[in-house]
């Protein structure tokens, strides 16, 4: 949540701040704002709403300078506001400062700066840090920060420049994101790489508590007592096309559109011969010894991905397995002890709650693992290993590749441990990894065939103000995500339940206006799946079914029928949830929705 972006260089500071922004909006899009050296001091420029926004403001009050540091905001304390959106100023003017995550003591060091005299400008918790870092500073920003990071508490990712300095940028990270950017006589910081790609492709990922000081000629890396550390460098393979929407209207339906090939890289290289390698992992039988449960953590997208991961592991590695709700899990008492390996689900990398799951679990001794799309990004850092999900940059808000290549992950996992430790059959194996290799293509299949279904059935129902999804066992969370799908872009309510429950409650609000969308592919509870439609039908509710292609049962009792290819039962998920998202997608295109930027939401969720 929030995106900083930092510059110092010979160019227009704005220019590079802006478009970094641009890559940066999908982290928060409630205001956005600029600090600019200008030879005499800081120009600040915010304005509400998205950066466009910000760009007519800079267009009519313009900002010069090869300075400055800019922040997109997803608003946590204070509303949507001028005052409330970043660069926040000092009470002397002379400092600003961007902030990503909470400082969970502001309250107090708010009160003791106000019983000083201070006088406070916004509702936000980072305004503290401004007026902190300026009474410390004796001439040395760098130094005054350091100073004041010892009484910050909660997760940080900050950028700080002061016109007595206007030659540096000084910035540090706890618990959130920052990327500088190293550049020739210039270099960057942002939240995340996409936003320097333009101009370099020489990152380093700052660890927790370094602290960078960036100046046009070079960057210098410090630790929290201000020792000099040398960061790693590294090279992105990202490129800017893959954050571009080449073409589409979204970003979201290309990343519908880019799942053959996100899952097809996923697959590449871990399955061969009918086997699966997770050489990548280090894991053998010996090193998983003891082990005797397992936790998956994740949060939204990434849990449902985890709830269809718990019903793989549980059949093959036939361990008993159970899947949390990171923000659950933290506040819980989960059993935690050597014999528990933990799996992190995330996208980003960057969740704060699924992050300090895992920190948990890692204190008490558990082994760790992760499925994550992000390379360098938190979670990877902190676990034992982690098998990525290669789907490239996902920047709709609403998650779509990432989901379908972490359920291959799964799948890969599954198998993978259960075959080390002898509880996957060879001939499952073989059976799955064929399955696996069938993917792009069949996914080819549905984008191109089921658009018409899906564009009518989407234009039938855009204005009904209730939908239910249905499913069973690897299915079940199928009918979650598609339900989670359509409500925050459509902003239709939706719930996604399973099956059996429609009788035991929900049942009730069936009537001839309420459409339920049954996924009843084939396999063993499809049959289960047919008697709740029926139940639903008696009622005259509405159905549409997701089948498999071939089901002449569901032909005859859908209302609408949105078919998938045949595929080994495990493997279903993918498959169904891609006529769902498209669902969504079209739904939330008719009804005039920003689908990439759906209200009051952020892709990155970088606080508790
Ligand atoms: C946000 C995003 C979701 C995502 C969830 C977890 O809510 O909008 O799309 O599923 O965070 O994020 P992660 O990066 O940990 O998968």
């Amino acid at each position: 949540m929030c995106g900083i972006v930092g510059y110092v260089g010979p160019r227009e500071a704005t220019e590079v701040l802006i478009e970094g922004l641009r890559r940066l909006e999908y982290r928060g899009y409630d205001s956005a704002g600029v600090a600019v050296m200008n030879g005499s001091g800081i120009s600040v420029r915010k304005a509400v709403g998205r950066l466009s926004a910000l760009e007519k403001e800079l267009a009519s009050n313009a900002a010069h300078g090869g300075l400055g540091i800019g922040h997109t905001r997803w608003a946590t304390h204070g509303a949507p506001s001028i005052a409330n959106s970043h660069p926040h100023v000092s009470y002397d003017g002379k400092l600003s400062v961007i902030h990503n995550g909470i400082i969970e003591n502001y309250r107090e060091l708010k009160n003791e700066l106000i019983a000083q005299g201070v006088k406070f400008a916004s509702d936000t918790d980072t305004e503290v840090v401004a007026h902190m870092v300026a009474r410390e500073f004796k001439g040395d920003l760098l130094q005054a920060l350091a100073a004041v990071l010892k009484r910050l508490r909660g997760a940080y990712a900050l950028a700080l420049c002061h016109a007595e300095q206007p030659d540096r940028i000084v910035a540090t990270r706890r618990g959130s994101p920052l990327v500088v950017g190293l550049g020739d006589g210039e270099n960057f910081l942002a939240s995340d790489v996409p936003a320097l790609l333009k101009y370099t492709r020489r990152v380093i990922y700052l660890e927790e508590g370094q602290i960078a000081e960036l100046t046009s000629a070079g960057v210098e890396l410090f630790d929290r007592e201000l020792k000099p550390v040398t960061g790693k460098e590294v090279l992105t393979d990202l490129t800017l096309d893959a954050a571009e929407k080449e073409g589409y209207e979204h970003f979201m339906l290309k990343e519908i559109h880019e799942q053959p090939r996100a899952l097809a890289e996923t697959i590449r290289g871990r399955v061969e011969g009918g086997r699966v390698d997770l050489g990548e992992l280090n894991l053998d039988a010996e090193s998983l010894k003891g082990v005797r449960r397992i936790a998956i953590v994740a949060c939204g997208t990434s849990l449902y991905s985890g709830m269809v991961g718990k019903y793989l592991l549980e059949s093959f590695v036939k361990l008993p397995t159970e899947t949390w709700s990171a923000s659950e899990f933290r506040y819980a008492d989960p059993v935690i002890d050597a014999s528990l390996l933990v799996i992190a689900v995330s996208q980003s990398g960057e969740t704060a709650d699924t992050l300090e799951a895992l920190r948990i679990c890692k204190q008490q001794g558990a082994r760790t693992l992760a499925i994550c799309n992000v390379m360098g990004s938190s979670i990877p850092r902190i676990v034992g290993g982690t098998l990525y999900t290669r789907a490239g940059p996902e920047i709709g808000v609403a998650s779509t590749k990432a989901y379908t290549t972490q359920l291959a992950a799964f799948v890969l996992l599954a198998v993978g441990i259960g075959r080390m430790l002898g509880s996957t059959t060879q001939a499952d194996e073989a059976r799955l990894v064929a399955g696996l290799e069938q993917l792009p293509r069949q996914v080819n299949e549905l984008l191109t065939d089921d658009i018409v279904a899906v564009k009518r059935c989407a234009k039938r129902y855009k204005d009904v103000f209730n939908f239910m999804y249905i499913g069973r066992h690897y299915n079940y969370p199928t009918a979650m995500e598609g339900a989670l799908k359509l409500k925050e872009i459509s902003y239709i309510h939706a719930e996604g339940y399973a099956g059996g429950e429609m009788k035991h409650g929900p049942l009730a609000l069936v009537e001839d206006t309420f459409p339920t969308i049954a996924i009843a592919p084939h396999g063993r509870t499809r049959e289960k799946m047919v008697s709740n439609v029926q139940e639903v039908k008696a009622r005259k509710g509405v159905v549409v079914m997701v089948s498999t292609l071939g089901d002449e049962e569901a032909r005859e009792l859908a209302d609408y029928l949105i078919e998938i290819p045949k595929c080994e039962e495990e493997l279903s998920p993918i498959l169904a949830i891609v006529p769902l998202q498209l669902l969504a997608y079209y739904t939330a295109t008719q009804l005039g929705r920003d689908v990439d930027k759906p209200r009051n939401l952020a892709k990155s969720v970088t606080v508790e």
